[in-house]
């Protein structure tokens, strides 16, 4: 399991403050217990209460869940609705037209704020252009985009016109773009001529006609290209078109397509056991049901609030927390094109204190760099900048160790800002286990309790509850509204993955290990039980970044482990076995490097192994199966305990031992 190593023991509990509570929408414990209660005594009723509260349908639903076709859950289904019409349109009713939506800073740090009337605007232009290209209602589109206004326009436009997205990270390959293209069977791509981080402009377009040139994805007719750079391209006639162009034609006004609550909105593709990415399939009703009810109770956002998620828009997070949640609630939100360390590693402490920003949500991993470089560096470090508009920490994607919580807590927080340390999955929609701020006492390095409503437990192989104290499986017990509702064109794979019959095939196997503390049941997540690596909070598979090592035509056999690491939570080893001799010095170096390219080019630079081994065999049983267990003790430099007498070479050890 993937956890860090932590040094600090922190037993500290920290209370919520009087102001935090008073100004809480869900205030104090006992007002959670009403909703845990509200949610037992009627299950379905809860959440219908919830989406009709808190969402704007065309047409009511008359029912909640649908369980007659169990593990296909269905929420809210005869209900009709528009997610870009929640984000929107409903806005500019309710008096937010001329309250700022989002302000973009730029890699450069050129900032462009843009009102709900004017975003309004644009995703209308946008639908109108996706519809004038013959995109409907049902088609998927591909979003390779930078982190931007048109990147999030892009998202709701195509909600408005009913077309389900997919975005693809930016930092991913021309290979994995043309697998999501293919297995989406995706009609357009809507990209950029290129992404500035750091300083850097960094090709998107090229990217894309090299995974369209591909097999598998004449699919496409369409690709829309957003300027940011103005570095002239190579166009495609018939097939693409500049956003600015197409924009120019439309009208301002485009009516929202009406969709049934199970509709689609979006695929989120995400690394699991096997070595094909899944089409992690979402709901239109029910996700954005759980993306306002989180923004609302989780990170209590208030109309004067400024809201920054650091992640990106090809994540399940700036999915949730950039694009639907903070939006569909009216909230101002920062959108940043670039990364923490430029110009240095002050950047967000900057960007905080700039827009007077009052909740903050991160990843542990950027946490634990910015730590670092506030060590080296005095001049980057937070104390230089007024943090004092913040309000509200949250953490999110990995474990957070308690020396990096009371590092965040003490320094960003200023030791009066909860931390909201959330649990939760692209397969989940929005978080599943966290602190509600006016309610929790926290602890660092445990994600606390269910969201109200959630049923979260923890149990054996068998499916039955351990007892608090003992470490287990994270499942979750009943359906809840904003869950996947499918693995896109594999319905199989998706009741064997969430579902499996070892438990009974009736609870959601999240795929975590985790515990609860004996006395408070807090849970603390103890990392993946599966072939899944969590590095700096990006979800990798093992055999994802195997089968791209056996691709390369010098390799004859790849076992890929993951190991603690103290900045990226986890680091990517790769045992090798090459087709020729052995390689050592400064030879292996080169191949080590070599290797290292081959996989960033195959799957993205995300996936790059950090350390290489070369053996000449692995480590195997008498019956040929690679002994992972031990490979992992190897990657870790642990001493091997573990006997090894059934291994048909012992000896491979040795050699998988020596780092190059
Ligand atoms: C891990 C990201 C500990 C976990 C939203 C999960 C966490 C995987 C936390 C999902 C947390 C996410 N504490 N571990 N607060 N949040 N994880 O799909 O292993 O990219 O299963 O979704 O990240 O990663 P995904």
């Amino acid at each position: 399991m993937g956890a860090i190593n932590s040094v600090l023991q922190e037993h500290r509990v920290f209370e919520p403050s009087a102001e935090t509570v008073s100004r809480a929408t869900i205030s104090g414990m006992a007002a959670y217990k009403a909703l845990c209660a509200e949610a037992e005594a009627d299950y379905s009723g809860y959440w219908e209460r919830l989406a009709r509260e808190h969402l704007s349908w065309k047409t009511p639903f008359t029912k909640g869940l649908n369980d007659s076709n169990a593990p296909f859950f269905k929420w809210f289904e005869d209900g009709t609705l528009n997610a870009s019409y929640n984000c929107l349109d409903r806005n500019l009713e309710n008096g937010n037209a001329e309250k700022d939506a989002i302000i973009f800073e730029a890699d450069d740090g050129k900032v462009r704020r843009v009102t709900y009337r004017e975003l309004h605007a644009l995703v209308c232009r946008f639908a109108n252009g996706l519809k004038s290209r013959g995109i409907k209602k049902g088609d998927r589109v591909v979003i390779y985009l930078p982190m931007s206004v048109e990147g999030v326009a892009a998202m709701l436009a195509c909600a408005r016109i009913g077309a389900t997205h997919s975005v693809v990270f930016g930092g991913f390959s021309a290979k994995s773009l043309q697998e999501r293209i293919e297995d989406a069977g995706a009609v357009a791509v809507i990209t950029a001529d290129e992404q500035c981080r750091g300083g850097k402009n960094i090709p998107l377009k090229s990217v894309v006609d090299e995974a369209l040139g591909m097999e598998g994805t004449g699919s496409i007719h369409t690709v829309i290209v957003y300027q940011r750079t103005g570095t002239p391209q190579k166009t495609v006639e018939g097939r693409d078109v500049w956003l600015h162009e197409l924009l120019a034609q439309q009208a301002e006004q485009c009516e929202p397509e009406w969709v049934g609550a199970e509709h689609p909105l979006f695929l989120l593709y995400t690394s699991g056991s096997t070595g094909k990415p899944k089409g992690v399939q979402h709901s239109t009703g029910g996700y954005l049901l759980h993306a306002v009810l989180t923004m609302k109770w989780t990170f209590d956002l208030k109309p004067e609030d400024v809201f920054w998620c650091t992640a990106d828009i090809g994540w399940v997070t700036g999915h949730t927390y950039i694009t639907y949640g903070p939006l569909a609630c009216g909230g101002t939100e920062i959108v940043f094109e670039g990364v923490p360390t430029f110009p240095d590693a002050g950047r967000f402490w900057k960007m905080i204190q700039d827009h007077k920003v009052s909740i903050f949500y991160t990843a542990p991993t950027a946490i634990r760099s910015l730590i670092k470089a506030a060590d080296v560096t005095a001049s980057v470090h937070p104390r230089n900048y007024n943090l004092s508009s913040l309000r509200l920490l949250g953490s999110v994607g990995e474990p957070i160790n308690p020396e990096a919580w009371m590092w965040y807590y003490e320094n960003i927080g200023g030791a009066r800002c909860p931390i909201v340390d959330t649990f939760w999955q692209t397969e989940t929609g929005g978080h599943m286990i966290t602190p509600l701020p006016g309610v929790t006492p926290l602890v660092p390095g445990s994600c606390t309790l269910p969201f109200p409503g959630i049923q979260a437990a923890i149990v054996d192989e068998t499916g039955n509850d351990v007892e608090w104290g003992k470490g287990g499986f994270l499942v979750v017990k009943k359906p809840w509204p904003s869950m996947i509702r499918n693995i896109w064109g594999d319905p199989e794979r998706f009741k064997k993955s969430y579902y499996p019959v070892d438990f009974s095939g009736k609870l959601y196997l999240a795929g975590d290990g985790a515990v609860r503390d004996a006395t408070t049941g807090y849970f603390t997540i103890m990392g993946r039980i599966d072939d899944v690596l969590n590095v700096s909070g990006h979800r990798l598979g093992t055999m994802e970044v195997e089968s791209a090592l056996v691709a390369n035509p010098l390799v004859a056999e790849a076992a890929v482990v993951g190991r603690p690491d103290d900045l990226t939570g986890e680091a990517i080893v790769a045992f090798v076995v090459l087709k020729q001799a052995r390689p050592t010095g400064e030879t292996a170096k080169a191949f080590a490097k070599q290797l290292q390219d081959w996989v960033a080019k195959e799957i993205g630079p995300i996936a790059k192994p950090k350390d290489i081994r070369f053996g000449d065999n692995l480590p195997k049983t008498r019956s040929g199966k690679i002994m992972r267990r031990l490979l992992r003790a190897v990657a870790k430099g642990e001493e091997i305990v573990q006997d090894v007498s059934t291994l048909e070479n012992p000896g491979i050890l040795d050699q998988l031992k020596q780092s190059i």
